[in-house]
């Protein structure tokens, strides 16, 4: 087996090292690359005669990627943190000690421990491309740059990096160099290695002129207020260990030596790793790999029928949703059916939507060229023989379902794949309607669609895995983020939304203030409080779904029945336009025996009832696996990032433990 880093030295004494981790897409600081590191440093320290040397990457398209985040999801002790920075550092100060000039050579991605790498070199030079991108993303995956990206990117660039340390940010190539990350920057066609060692002869001769500023940090302290201030504006409040704890070791770091900040680092970095929001991070960036490219969800093998042409039944709020999405992330012809007076109006609507778009620039054509793709029509026409997946998003009606499965067998091919967009109705429940349903599924979208990433792709009884691996690939090629699940009352998202209803309405029917029960969820990080989301939802829609489960729900009944729907939806609800709770709503909320809790209380009853429902979920296999539950409600509901998804959350602060003896993961 090859060595990660391998050198040759050319006939001037310069020494080029290629470095390429076997067996992975992307070069990440791996055991095995650590050691080979190692050994390298070992061949540069003994060599004799060796001017310079250069880094660049055996990979197509990926310099270095960064730690591996497997890796650090497993640390679970502070020594063990500080053995592996030892690693980084430890390398990172042979390079440093060597004695003669360090160039590094990027293109492709360089980032977190990829660019702190070359940060401890002593120039870098990029090719611009697409795939060539520069930063320390670790405070999205809830951790921070610990080693030494927090001290040496602002001694080498100043302030700006405290923004592009605390969002984040990677930038591509030409910009990294504007800000003087990088000393050079050749074009896409240009050849790095010839490049990189004509910088590294100047560095040699002296005549390099690398920008090397000294920095002035005395503003720091204001500076690193204004920080705080955008963090916790981002945050809505909530106080994130990552990107506290990195503004703590820029803003105590900058104002010491490096060797020093880098101390400041380290011991902050042990704390981070060990957070339960770096691992909640760490799981949600690995679901979210799972599921960011669909088709990778089919049955392994798998050859998705191809399509040709898509139609949607029902031009409401979704049928116009799902053809925006449609139209605007693939080629196909998209034909649409309703009623004369929904045609025109909803046709204006998508192109509202798509112009909007189109300013903002989102749009690869124009929206002309988009919506000559779209033919709307009140009858089933021909051109219904020609649809490969059909789309139903009529009204949630069971007869009316039955009709429209009834007309539109007449006229698709057999081999027409059929789904419905339906919120509450069991997909087996509406299989009789379908000849053939074995090509029929559940393809449950959420609203505004074109916002919304989610997709619940649904097994019925009789849905064929063909099905649902058609049905995954068009979710891919329309740019959603799937989970796959069976029927059930709300099926994965909504049915994990209800407790957070029914044990809220609990809350204020006890005596507990409205402001406080959704500042408890807001505070724990939800986007929204639960009763602000049912007066946004329609608090009739939610009153229907309780009568239908058989739930008596005094509260919603009494504000229902007195008229107020919604803010949107009637101009009374729960609140006033200016965000306050509406004093006339008081007088209806039923009265419990009053229980007075804090907010945590809030929090932990709110939250323990979601989980519960995840575990029913679980064991009625509802989802094959907790992931799907995660991502449904990270994606579906903005459950907070950092917390890695309910079940994931509940492992963490060990809920899981306490209730079922184990965890979910
Ligand atoms: P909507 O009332 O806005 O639109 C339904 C459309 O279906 C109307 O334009 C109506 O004219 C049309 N329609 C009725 N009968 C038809 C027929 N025989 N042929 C063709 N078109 C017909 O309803 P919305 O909100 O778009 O809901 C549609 C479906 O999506 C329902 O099954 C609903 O449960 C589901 N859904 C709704 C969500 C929402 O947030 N509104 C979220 C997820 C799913």
């Amino acid at each position: 087996m090859g060595k990660v880093f391998n050198m040759v030295v050319d006939g001037s004494g310069v020494g080029v090292v290629t470095f390429d981790v076997a067996g992975e897409k992307m070069n990440t600081w791996t055991e095995e690359a650590f050691n080979g590191f190692d050994h390298v440093m070992r061949e540069l320290e003994t060599s004799k005669g060796i001017s310079g040397v250069i880094f660049i990457s055996g990979k197509p398209e990926n310099f270095l990627a960064g730690a591996n985040l497997k890796m650090i999801s497993q640390i679970d002790s502070a020594e063990e943190v500080r053995r592996f920075l030892d690693r980084f550092h430890g390398s990172f100060a042979r390079l440093e000690a060597l004695g003669f000039p360090a160039v590094a050579a990027i293109h492709g991605h360089c980032l977190g421990g990829g660019l702190e790498f070359v940060l401890a070199c002593t120039a870098r030079i990029a090719k611009e491309g697409k795939s060539t991108l520069i930063g320390l993303p670790e405070c999205n995956v809830g951790l921070f740059p610990g080693a030494g990206g927090t001290q040496r990117l602002p001694r080498l660039i100043g302030y700006p990096a405290l923004e592009l340390i605390l969002k984040g940010t990677m930038l591509p190539a030409a910009k990294a160099y504007e800000m003087g990350i990088i000393d050079r920057l050749i074009p896409a066609d240009g050849d790095l290695l010839a490049s990189a060692k004509s910088l590294l002869e100047e560095v040699i001769a002296g005549t390099a002129n690398l920008k090397r500023p000294l920095q002035d940090f005395t503003q720091i302290d204001a500076v690193a207020e204004m920080a705080k201030a955008g963090i916790l504006k981002a945050t809505k409040g909530r106080e994130i260990p990552g990107p506290m704890l990195a503004l703590k070791s820029m803003h105590e770091g900058l104002k010491v030596s490096l060797a020093e900040g880098i101390e400041i680092e380290k011991k902050n970095f042990v704390e981070v790793v060990l957070t339960k929001e770096a691992k909640g991070s760490i799981n949600t960036f690995f679901i979210k790999g799972m599921t960011d490219k669909p088709q990778a969800m089919m049955t392994k093998g798998f050859v998705p029928k191809p399509l040709k042409k898509v139609a949607v039944l029902g031009f409401g709020t979704m049928g116009r949703g799902i053809v925006i999405d449609t139209l605007r992330n693939t080629q196909f012809p998209v034909l649409v059916k309703d009623v004369p007076e929904a045609l025109e109006p909803g046709k204006a609507f998508v192109r509202k939507i798509l112009d909007g778009m189109a300013e903002k620039k989102r749009l690869k054509e124009p929206v002309d060229a988009i919506m000559s793709r779209l033919t709307v029509t009140t009858d089933y026409i021909d051109a219904f023989r020609e649809a490969d997946i059909v789309i139903e998003a009529v009204f949630e009606e069971i007869g009316v379902k039955k009709q429209v499965y009834g007309e539109l067998g007449k006229v698709v091919r057999e081999d027409c794949i059929i789904a419905s967009n339906t919120s509450s109705i069991p997909i087996t429940s509406m299989a009789p309607f379908v000849a053939k349903p074995e090509r029929f599924g559940g393809i449950h979208f959420f609203s505004p669609v074109w916002l919304m990433q989610l997709v619940e792709v649904i097994r019925g009884e009789q849905t064929a895995q063909e099905t649902i691996d058609n049905l995954l690939n068009f979710a891919g090629l329309i740019r959603k983020r799937p989970i796959v699940c069976r029927d059930n009352a709300g099926f994965v998202v909504n049915a994990m939304l209800f407790p957070n209803f029914v044990n809220a309405l609990k809350y204020i029917e006890e005596g507990n203030s409205i402001e406080k029960v959704d500042r408890a969820m807001t505070r724990f990080g939800m986007p929204v409080g639960p009763i602000r989301l049912i007066d946004e939802v329609g608090i009739d829609v939610l009153y229907k779904i309780f009568v239908g489960m058989g739930i008596k729900q005094e509260t919603v009944k009494s504000v229902v029945e007195a008229g107020r729907l919604g803010l949107k939806k009637s101009g009374k609800g729960f609140f006033l336009k200016d965000g306050s709770v509406d004093p006339e709503v008081l007088p209806l909320i039923v009265k419990r025996p009053p229980h007075e809790v804090s907010e945590e209380e809030i929090q932990m009853g709110i939250f323990t009832a979601m989980v519960q429902m995840g575990k029913d979920i679980l064991d009625r296999k509802i989802v094959d696996d907790v992931r799907m539950i995660d991502v449904g409600i990270i994606w579906g509901l903005g459950f907070p990032a950092d917390k890695g998804g309910p079940m994931k959350w509940a492992d963490l602060i060990g809920l899981s433990r306490k209730l079922y003896g184990k965890n979910f993961y």
